[in-house]
């Protein structure tokens, strides 16, 4: 496994396991093949409704003495429904009661903005399918409840995911802890070149969700109610340059899309429930895409134009004030 050195001095693996739309046996199987194949980065969040799965499969896992704790790095997110200061305690111990764990090695904030709190909603809507928003969201004080897990130490290191550059600039400048990581949206046709370069520059490692282009989010997303239509219809999986360059190098094109991100330093954290999938996710280390491959590879980047979770697909979202994709980067 190659590591990215995190602000903190944690290591966070370069590639690691995906669990959103994954719940319940599925998901205990598939982690379960995430472990034996030899992940050890694992993403969730509240908001998947899957911590408690991942926590009976990691219990298992450490109580059989078959991974040590010092060897996970367990991610997970607040949800928006928790988007004040007094509340992030509360969430956390919720995740980390789930996940049957007293840490988690970074605790990130899900979207930048917030969403009133209803009861157990985790995304609390109205009759009409809206997003139930809480538009008085203040990042710089949220980010004070998030220092507080790290000095409490329920998080090792915090981090922001869905964040613009002024948002995490803004955050940068008045935090004690900084902010390790941002995890985001990063695929073959929207690269995110200024965003990961604004990071780098700022020693916030970067993590790619969707990384494959997240062939499943459209049903995802039209299964919730959203409004799809805007969305590109996209399929790196089958690009004529990606297929290419394969067989090239007797790979996969997931592996292909994988190296290209991890080539570049970016984490990455595709989401499988399929044994053979998973494995072949993990084998991206073993190979080098040479100049050429990279050249055609970075040219296929259409920019924003290609972002995927944008816009409406929870309805109402980019009403909130904080709505993070008005802005270039
Ligand atoms: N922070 C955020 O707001 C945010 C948003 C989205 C996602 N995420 C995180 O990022 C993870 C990854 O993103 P994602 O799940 O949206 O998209 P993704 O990893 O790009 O794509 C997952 C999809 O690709 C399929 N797949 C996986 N490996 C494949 C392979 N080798 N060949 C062909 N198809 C393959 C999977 O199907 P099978 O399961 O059938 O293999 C699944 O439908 C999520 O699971 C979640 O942990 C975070």
């Amino acid at each position: 496994m190659k590591f990215l050195e995190l602000s903190n001095g944690a290591r966070m693996p370069v590639v690691g396991f995906g669990t959103w739309q994954s719940t319940d046996e599925v998901l205990e199987r598939a982690l379960e093949a995430a472990l034996q194949a030899g992940y050890r980065h694992i993403d969730t969040a509240y908001l998947y409704n899957n911590e408690e799965a991942i926590g009976r499969v990691l219990r298992r896992w450490l109580d059989a003495g078959r991974v040590r704790r010092e060897d996970l790095f367990v991610v997970t997110k607040l949800p928006m429904i928790g988007y004040q200061k007094e509340k992030v305690e509360k969430y956390l111990r919720r995740s980390l009661e789930a996940l049957q764990l007293s840490h988690v090695d970074l605790y990130l904030l899900h979207q930048a903005w917030g969403m009133q709190e209803r009861g157990e909603d985790r995304l609390p809507m109205d009759e009409t399918g809206e997003l139930l928003l809480d538009h008085s969201t203040d990042h710089v004080s949220l980010w004070k409840g998030m220092e507080e897990q790290v000095e409490a130490g329920r998080a090792r290191a915090i981090g922001l995911s869905n964040f613009n550059s002024r948002q995490i600039k803004r955050i940068v400048e008045s935090a004690r802890v900084q902010p390790a990581c941002l995890q985001v949206e990063v695929y073959l046709y929207f690269q995110q070149r200024e965003l990961v370069a604004f990071c780098k520059a700022l020693d916030i490692a970067v993590c790619a969700y969707g990384p494959l282009g997240s062939p499943s989010m459209i049903q995802a997303f039209s299964s919730m109610g959203g409004d799809t239509d805007k969305i590109p219809r996209v399929d790196p999986l089958h690009d004529p340059t990606v297929l290419h360059i394969a067989r090239k190098h007797s790979k996969t094109p997931a592996q292909v899309l994988l190296r290209h991100t991890v080539q570049r330093g970016i984490a990455v954290i595709p989401k499988s429930s399929d044994a053979t999938r998973i494995r072949e996710n993990l084998q991206v280390l073993d190979f080098l895409l040479d100049e050429d491959d990279v050249e055609k590879l970075d040219s296929l980047d259409r920019g924003s134009k290609y972002r995927l979770f944008s816009g409406n697909i929870n309805k109402g979202m980019d009403r909130h004030p904080e709505y993070a994709y008005n802005e270039p980067y």
